[in-house]
């Protein structure tokens, strides 16, 4: 029996081994990339084959592995149908419609009860296509436009825009949501990689598994974070409001959001990369999206200076995606649709050297009544 009792939250508990990402205080690496090197020479549809395949695709794999992307991009009728009656619904937020489109595919896909590692890599495959294009149907349903079909002359992030505007973006707003997928992909044991793996060590199919991850992603502890960080700044509002909310968030000991991390302490590797991105979309938008940014680096700067807390990449995400007018439910979604790649890998890894995980609880109530 296990003796030791771990702090709340498992905070510095080693989980188990994975051979997929290495968060570190030092550098961010999927499968022995480090992550600016990824950011700045990869795309999203290569990082997706490193990390479900294994390797590096060369040119011939990166492009069959892109055209298996774009001929599972299509979602079943039922799926759709699912969307179009969620989105009506007044409690169903788009991360909940997703996990339940993403579980109602399972129910569809032909190899959904099947955990051999070609079946599973094949399903990662479907899932990672088809989340872009239920992110895309489910805000041409909220905005009561006739859903988009998937455009093949587009990237995976180009045509997620596409699917969700209706209008082919620039190849710099493109290449923006490209990399803050990459950035998105994979981050280890982090809350929802984990339940993922909970759920695929009991043998329990990779759509169940995902579904699970999903929820637990939503949260703004965790990936719902990119959404909260900017109703935080939406908040705010004005440059001159932010002494007087800080100085009260601190006096209040409000959470922050886009703030913080478990695991880094001097920072998040991902952060900077995307703020400057992001900057730049928000210099050619002009003064108002230059507002924007200006105000979160205030907080940014009082955050740093007065706690010493830095920014995760949720913050310059929040940030980025606002000023390219991506409507705010949807960041978390569109983590999702990178997340899945990661999530899958795990799930993969998991399945192929399982032990289910099961730990103890250290039970503190009492122990001697009688009923
Ligand atoms: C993601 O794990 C991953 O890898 C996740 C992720 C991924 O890629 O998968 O990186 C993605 O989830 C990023 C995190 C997004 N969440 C947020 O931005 C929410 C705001 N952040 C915090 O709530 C917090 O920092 C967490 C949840 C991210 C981490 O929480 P911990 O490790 O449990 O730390 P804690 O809450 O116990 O805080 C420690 C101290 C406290 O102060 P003291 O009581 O010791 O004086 O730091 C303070 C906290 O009050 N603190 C904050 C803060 N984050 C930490 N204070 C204000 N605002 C914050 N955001």
């Amino acid at each position: 029996m296990a003796t030791a009792t771990a702090g709340a939250g498992l905070e510095g508990v080693v989980a188990g081994p994975t051979t997929i990402c290495n968060v570190g205080q030092g550098q961010l690496v999927y499968r022995g990339y480090e992550i600016h090197d990824l950011a700045e020479h990869a795309t999203f549809e290569g990082v997706a084959h490193l990390l479900l395949v294994g390797h590096k695709p060369d040119d011939e794999e990166l492009k069959a592995f892109d055209a298996q992307l774009k001929a599972e991009r299509e979602i079943p009728d039922l799926v759709i149908d699912v969307i179009r009656k969620s989105a009506k619904l007044p409690n169903a937020v788009p991360m909940d419609i997703l996990r339940t489109a993403v579980s109602v595919l399972g129910h569809v896909d032909p190899e959904c009860q099947d955990n051999s590692p070609e079946a599973e890599l094949r399903k990662a495959v479907r899932l990672t296509a088809k989340i872009a294009t239920i992110i895309g149907h489910m805000q041409n349903v909220i905005d009561g436009r006739e859903i988009i079909s998937p455009d093949p002359s587009l990237t995976h992030a180009g045509n997620l825009l596409y699917m969700m505007t209706g209008e082919k973006p620039t190849d710099q707003f493109a290449r923006v949501i490209d990399v803050s997928l990459i950035l998105y992909a994979e981050h280890d044991y982090n809350a929802s990689t984990f339940t993922s793996r909970v759920i695929a060590a009991t043998l329990s199919d990779m759509h169940g598994a995902v579904t699970g991850a999903i929820a637990a992603l939503k949260g703004p502890l965790h990936g719902g974070a990119n959404e909260a960080a900017m109703e935080m700044l939406q908040e705010i509002a004005t440059i001159d409001n932010v002494e007087p909310f800080m100085q009260n968030a601190f006096e209040t000991k409000r959470k922050l959001m886009g703030f913080g991390h478990r695991v880094y302490k001097n920072g998040d590797h991902r952060a900077s990369i995307l703020h400057t991105l992001g900057r730049q979309v928000a210099e050619q938008k002009g003064a108002e999206a230059v507002r924007w940014f200006d105000l979160g680096e205030k907080v940014q700067h009082i955050m740093e200076t007065q706690k010493n807390i830095k920014p995760n990449v949720d913050f310059p995400c929040g940030l980025t995606y606002f000023v390219m007018g991506i409507p705010v439910p949807q960041y978390t979604p569109i983590f999702v649709a990178s997340r899945i790649t990661g999530w899958c890998a795990h799930i993969m890894e998991q399945h192929q050297n399982n032990r289910l995980i099961r730990p103890v609880a250290d039970y503190q109530g009492p122990s001697d009544l009688k009923w």
